[in-house]
């Protein structure tokens, strides 16, 4: 079983994909731009294991010794013998390109290359590469260390063993895997919570119900842990509405299509907790 892994980007889901992956006996080389940020990232793992040893949930020598599995470095070429790769930087398609080529030039040929992008497409990602069988999605969720979720996304050229090995890791730090095997926008997750949140939000815009019936509808009908209006307004209506755009975009499915409502609250700044206003007050 490859144990080594690099985890490029040392951000709120690259230091948490560390955390488990040493937690589970991987040895761990993280990599950012700069220091500062790997400092911030290792802070953030070790206060996590403060947290778990405090209350009981892990040992302070397991939680030393998942620490000293883990090395920082501002040098892409200390990746190069990694077993896995995965990709947690800035959601940006041209910052992503920049990582994969290098990726490419750098690390072992039979190494898998994984990027954690919530919505772009993996086949895009992996075009730049001189392997784009080997380039595989693996999605994890906020908070790592606690969300139990990896969704795994096939590229249009990934192959069988890629997905055998990124199923393989992502199992071994803890995840249960759901497999989207074709590359399509917002994958199923993001899906998923799009339609019900656009329909949530016409069913509101149009007076059928209040934001608090819709969301305890669902709550207490469904058994979800939080209503989807809720649910927009924690994660942000604009970022909700951006993800909807790409998935109507792509897809042309009018169930994708969000109310205009959804729209005005974006343009007025009502965009949820963050802004203390959403389809709650906060
Ligand atoms: N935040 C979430 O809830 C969430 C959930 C699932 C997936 N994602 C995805 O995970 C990825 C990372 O998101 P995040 O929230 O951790 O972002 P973040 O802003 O917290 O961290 C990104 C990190 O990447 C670093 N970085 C930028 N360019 C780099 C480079 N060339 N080499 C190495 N490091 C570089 C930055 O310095 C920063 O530390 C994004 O693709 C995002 O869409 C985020």
């Amino acid at each position: 079983m490859a144990r080594k892994l690099a985890v490029i980007g040392a951000g709120l889901m690259g230091s948490g994909i560390a955390q488990v992956s040493a937690q589970a006996g991987w040895d761990v080389v993280l990599r950012d731009i700069t220091d500062e940020a790997l400092t911030r990232g290792t802070d953030t793992i070790k206060s996590s294991w403060d947290r778990f040893v405090a209350k009981g949930r892990m040992e302070a020598a397991d939680a030393d010794a998942a620490l000293a599995r883990i090395t920082t470095t501002t040098d892409l070429d200390a990746v190069a013998d990694a077993d896995v790769v995965v990709e947690a930087v800035f959601e940006k398609l041209e910052v992503k390109h920049e990582i994969f080529r290098a990726l490419d030039r750098v690390v072992r040929e039979d190494a898998v290359l994984a990027s954690n992008t919530s919505a772009i497409p993996i086949t895009k990602i992996a075009a730049v590469t001189d392997r784009p069988e080997r380039v595989v999605g693996a999605h994890f969720f906020s908070p790592v260390p606690m969300m139990q979720l990896c969704e795994l996304v096939r590229g249009h050229r990934t192959s069988d063993e890629t997905l055998a090995t990124a199923k393989e890791f992502a199992e071994s730090v803890g995840k249960t895997v759901v497999v989207v095997n074709r590359d399509v926008a917002g994958f199923v997750t993001t899906r998923l919570i799009s339609a019900l949140v656009v329909e949530a939000a016409k069913l509101y815009e149009s007076g059928v119900a209040s934001a608090e019936d819709i969301d305890t509808a669902c709550r207490l009908g469904f058994g979800h842990a939080m209503g989807p209006l809720a649910t927009a307004d924690l994660t942000g209506v604009d970022i909700l509405l951006h993800a909807t755009g790409n998935i109507y975009t792509e897809s042309q499915d009018t169930k994708f299509a969000a109310p205009e409502l959804m729209r005005r609250m974006v343009d007025a700044g009502d965009i949820g907790r963050k802004s203390g206003q959403g389809f709650y007050t906060y």
